[in-house]
């Protein structure tokens, strides 16, 4: 930005003040996606080929951007997703994001590899959050888990199945993140030296940087090769939808499948008792070529959108996006980048501020498209470019 833009307002512009605060390997594990990054650009892309249509002279005098998500009486239909080591972005970062979700109004969702355990997050509002789970090898510490959440309040859970295994996501490899060698390891020191407020703020204030829900199980979270060699060794490559009717036995919330992008998929889930699907592909980090989540989010909404609540993440950018979303059948979404970018770039305020500009672009976009309430977005309000 330059000295007469004062004022950070889109993603982009937080995602600029991330990159400058951010040490290298930080910031392109957080804004890179999986191999030519063709998704990750497809999913942020793809909302272009919907249009929102303008009606005018419709009485819009009660507008009301509420919803519910998964029986959360949310502000508007936005949710911060999981985002593993939130808390390597910014000081205790799942706890500010935590606040400025309850701030304005909407969940916030634990991962299973944050930085802040689910105690210490509900610690920080008082109020319930969602909680994310990837299924480990070792089925006693999930069932412990979920002990801890359900006694933090917990109310719903996400369960992500679109990680059995980490894509590859070659910027970790070619800046030094993941490796061992000398060169990775200069790379690393000379990319935190570049980065002073960040050691401050993160790197000497933030400890401890271990994985608060999995501190006992994960040998060395200080040194991120091992938390890598923890994540292949651990992550169970062989579950199925059996597991999730296991699952479904032990967790008495919400249930909602994170990371469904077909038809049969969303349609198992459901039968397997979920309570809703995530359409996702987990923001174009994990199977490059795979198509953006908006344009599988339509057919998955009609086929089970009467079964389940449908949410979909990966390239939402903005308010106008929501609207698109809801417009195609979404109950909500979920954002995951955007909240990094905005608490990296200008901490718990900039998280509240960017929420305050999707509400005002939600609710103008329905101002301007004649309607009052998210139930009148309808599939008649967009236009296929
Ligand atoms: C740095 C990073 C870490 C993530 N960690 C998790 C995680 O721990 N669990 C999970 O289910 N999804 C995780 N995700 C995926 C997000 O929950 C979400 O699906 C994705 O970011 C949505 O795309 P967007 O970033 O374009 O909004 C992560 C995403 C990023 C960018």
């Amino acid at each position: 930005m330059s000295i007469f833009n004062v004022n950070p307002v889109t993603v982009d512009d937080y995602r600029r003040l991330a990159r400058r605060k951010l040490p290298r390997f930080l910031f392109d594990y957080l804004d890179g996606g999986a191999n030519a990054e063709a998704t990750l650009a497809a999913n942020v892309n793809d909302f272009d080929r919907y249009r929102l249509k303008q009606r005018v002279m419709r009485n819009v005098d009660n507008i009301d951007t509420s919803t519910k998500l998964a029986g959360f009486d949310a502000a508007m239909p936005v949710a911060l997703a999981p985002v593993g080591m939130a808390g390597m972005y910014a000081r205790r970062g799942e706890t500010q994001g935590a606040r400025a979700a309850d701030a304005q109004g909407i969940p916030f969702t634990c991962s299973t590899l944050g930085i802040c355990s689910v105690e210490e997050i509900t610690a920080a509002t008082g109020k319930p959050i969602w909680f994310q789970l990837y299924m480990l090898r070792d089925r006693d510490v999930i069932q412990s888990l979920l002990k801890r959440a359900e006694a933090a309040g917990v109310t719903t859970l996400l369960f992500t199945v679109d990680l059995p295994l980490p894509g590859m996501r070659l910027r970790d490899y070619r800046n030094g993140m993941i490796g061992t060698n000398l060169c990775s390891k200069l790379s690393k020191t000379a990319q935190l030296a570049y980065s002073p407020r960040w050691i401050m703020d993160v790197g000497i204030k933030g400890k401890p940087h271990t994985i608060g829900n999995l501190s006992e199980v994960v040998p060395d979270p200080d040194d991120l090769n091992e938390y890598k060699a923890f994540i292949d060794s651990q992550f169970d490559t062989s579950v199925t939808w059996e597991d999730i009717a296991w699952l479904r036995s032990i967790w008495p919330g919400k249930l909602i499948i994170k990371g469904v992008m077909e038809v049969e998929d969303a349609q198992a889930a459901v039968n397997a008792g979920a309570d809703g699907v995530v359409v996702s592909n987990h923001g174009g980090r994990q199977l490059d070529s795979v198509a953006s989540s908006i344009t599988k989010l339509p057919a998955i909404a009609q086929a089970v959108g009467d079964q389940c609540e449908v949410y979909i993440d990966s390239g939402i950018r903005s308010g106008i996006d929501v609207v698109k979303a809801v417009a195609l059948g979404a109950q909500g979404v979920l954002i995951g980048r955007p909240w990094i970018y905005a608490m990296a770039g200008a901490g718990e305020q900039g998280v509240k501020d960017l929420l305050a500009t999707f509400q005002n672009e939600i609710r103008t976009a329905m101002a301007l498209m004649g309607v009052n309430s998210l139930a009148e977005l309808t599939p008649e309000l967009l236009e296929r470019v």
